[in-house]
């Protein structure tokens, strides 16, 4: 008997070409090139236009996904962000119109950084189920639009870009399929990484800096070893898999010390663990599809690898999930020919 499964069909992504270095911010907070690269291992990171849009970014990687796919229409598109382009309607919407999709249901799933792994579990979810064929899942953000450029404890860290991949039905031993996803929350500690005010908790912000991005980084990187390597051991336990299965890792890419933290935790050899965050920083949700477009692109991710994604972020909210690579083809996220 053939067991229906979700398979990864096509990944793309966009890095807005402007890059802000860590000279940059050196130039304007009291920071330096030296720090960020111990304590983050970010060199440098992507930055949208003033005016360029969430959905402008989705629209790039979208499309980019939808080619890898080889496919020109999907049954749904499943998009994960923090920062829409307005607080309503959902910014699917506006993607799925704009990449000529048609009418299909288009909505958005809010996880923060572990955004890609729930979208991931709705968007495997419906096509398991049989609802759909097809859909398109895209990751956006424009962390630029949240982040106080005067905080060097976030400042540093975050970039914009946006990666998608196209999920059809397909049966379970297949290349691209899906193993169980496994999620968790934890709404407790909800307060660590948040933006106070624009919410109707509070309307506006009662101090400054209420209106943007806030997180308790120390306590907060504590939270993302644990969760991530024990979500991840669940994954691979429901998986059938060991952690010597694993290789390669794709985990989000919130802090090197942490992806390093977690490699170990898992007993994962350096060379088995993937990252960009060199590059592109921490770009929120879609880390791990941003990851996966660039390491199939330059040869890291190749057919019939077995690879563990994990994330973890806020919420609190985590979650990880195994596949084996189907070997798709993806252009890098920082390469615009178009
Ligand atoms: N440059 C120089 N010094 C800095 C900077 C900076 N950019 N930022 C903070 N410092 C200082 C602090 O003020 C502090 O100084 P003090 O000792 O005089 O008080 C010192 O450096 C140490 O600060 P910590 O916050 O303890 O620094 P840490 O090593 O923890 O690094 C960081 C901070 C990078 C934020 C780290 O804690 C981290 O990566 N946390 C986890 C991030 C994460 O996983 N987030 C979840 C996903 S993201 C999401 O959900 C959106």
């Amino acid at each position: 008997m053939t067991v229906r499964a979700c398979v990864l069909a096509g990944v793309g992504a966009w890095l807005p070409p402007d890059l802000v270095t860590n000279a940059d911010l050196a130039d304007r907070l009291d920071t330096s090139d030296d720090w960020i690269r111990r304590r983050t291992g970010i060199r440098q990171r992507h930055v949208a236009s003033i005016g360029v849009a969430a959905s402008d970014l989705a629209v790039k990687a979208g499309s980019r996904a939808l080619r890898s796919a080889e496919v020109s229409q999907v049954d749904a598109v499943v998009l994960t962000t923090s920062t829409p382009d307005r607080p309503l309607p959902a910014t699917a919407p506006v993607v799925a119109a704009r990449l000529g999709l048609g009418t299909v249901p288009a909505f958005d799933v809010s996880a923060v950084c572990s955004g890609f792994l729930y979208g991931l579990f709705v968007a495997s979810g419906i096509v398991a189920a049989g609802n759909v064929d097809r859909v398109l899942l895209v990751a956006t953000e424009v962390y630029s639009s949240i982040v106080d450029p005067l905080d060097r404890s976030t400042a540093v860290i975050f970039g914009d870009g946006a990666a998608a991949v196209v999920l059809r039905a397909g049966t379970a031993g297949e290349h691209g399929a899906l193993g169980p996803i496994m999620l968790g929350a934890d709404g407790e500690s909800g307060d660590l990484i948040q933006i106070p005010a624009g919410g109707s908790r509070q309307r506006t912000p009662k101090a400054p800096g209420d209106g943007y991005f806030q997180m308790a980084g120390n306590e907060v990187f504590r939270h993302a070893v644990l969760r991530m390597s024990e979500v991840s051991r669940q994954a691979l336990a429901a998986a059938g898999w060991q952690s010597a299965d694993v290789e390669r890792l794709v985990a989000h890419q919130a802090n090197a010390r942490i992806i390093g933290a977690l490699g170990d935790e898992l007993g994962l050899s350096p060379d088995r663990v993937l990252s960009n965050i060199e590059t592109a920083g921490n770009t929120g949700s879609a880390s791990i599809p941003l990851l996966l477009a660039q390491a199939a692109a330059d040869g890291r991710l190749t057919t019939g690898q077995r690879v563990l994604l994990t994330a973890f972020g806020g919420g609190l909210a985590w979650g990880a999930a195994t596949l084996t690579w189907p070997g798709v083809v993806a252009l890098h996220p920082s390469e615009h020919p178009e």
